[in-house]
């Protein structure tokens, strides 16, 4: 049995982390460069917790600057096991609307401008994608999403887009016409990147928009989503509250083998 170490990445709106007992802001060193921001420990109801602003406090990095390969390697040797994500969305459905999360269950890459993997030439390892987030993981955030009373969506499919503009009005149709339920800028490549370290990932993506698909609302503007997002900060804390009591601070292995995913991944010879 391992302890479970939670490791929280806050996107837009969330950039601090209260409650926590015997806080500190630690800074951690990556051969991948530097993390977005020093890092947040510290024991939420005896379980120990470990924050990351996204976008750094005071927002500094644009989706695609920020350092994804330095982040998930610096949570990792904080020895986080568990990695919830929670970031800001469009919406391409009717009913999933702004001031609503969707546990995201999977993803499109439209991506394109960022370090994906941390293997390359020298150690080539192929991970399993076709379930990108964590079942258990997913469904804890689920219950304590619904505890919290927020309107809930399980499961939905994230368009990753590149940005930092919004899409156009002929991209966000098209991506409705996939059968995509959401849209943001940053779970990509963070979730291949927490898969291969290892780590059990779940996102939990606020909705503030409409995209710009929708007749009756016009386009997407940041004025409305920092709005939005206001509104959100409070919920997204209430739901990261409840999670320490739900997951527990023993750590069976993932049921869904995450937590184990180069075991069969890793194509290069071992004595190269
Ligand atoms: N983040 C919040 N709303 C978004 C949208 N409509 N497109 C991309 N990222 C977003």
């Amino acid at each position: 049995m391992t302890q479970t170490v939670l490791g929280i990445i806050g996107g837009s709106g969330l950039y601090e982390m209260d409650g926590l007992q015997d806080p500190s802001w630690v800074n951690v060193d990556s051969p991948w460069g530097a993390p977005s921001d020093a890092l947040l420990t510290g024991r939420l109801d005896g379980v120990k917790m470990v924050f990351l602003p996204r976008h750094g406090r005071g927002h500094l990095h644009a989706p695609t600057t920020v350092p994804y390969r330095a982040n998930i390697d610096a949570l990792k040797r904080l020895g986080v096991t568990d990695i919830i994500s929670i970031s800001a969305c469009g919406s391409f459905r009717e009913e999933m609307a702004p001031g609503d999360f969707v546990i995201v269950d999977q993803f499109i890459d439209r991506t394109f401008a960022r370090e994906k993997s941390f293997f390359g030439t020298g150690c080539v390892a192929h991970v399993s994608l076709a379930h990108p987030t964590c079942p258990r993981l997913s469904a804890a955030c689920a219950t304590a999403a619904e505890a919290t009373g927020i309107t809930l969506h399980r499961g939905g499919t994230y368009l990753a887009m590149e940005g930092p503009q919004f899409s156009s009005l002929a991209e966000s149709r098209l991506y409705r016409s996939w059968g995509c339920d959401v849209i943001g800028m940053t779970n990509m490549p963070e979730a291949k990147l927490a898969r291969e370290a290892e780590i059990c990932y779940a996102s939990v993506a606020m909705i503030t928009d409409y995209d710009s698909w929708h007749p009756d609302h016009g386009a997407v503007d940041i004025t409305a989503i920092i709005a939005t997002l206001q509104g959100n900060g409070t919920k997204a804390r209430d739901l990261i509250a409840k999670l320490p009591a739900l997951l527990g601070g023993d750590r069976a292995p993932c049921p869904h083998g995450c937590d184990r995913a180069l075991d069969h991944a890793i194509m290069t010879a071992p004595d190269k």
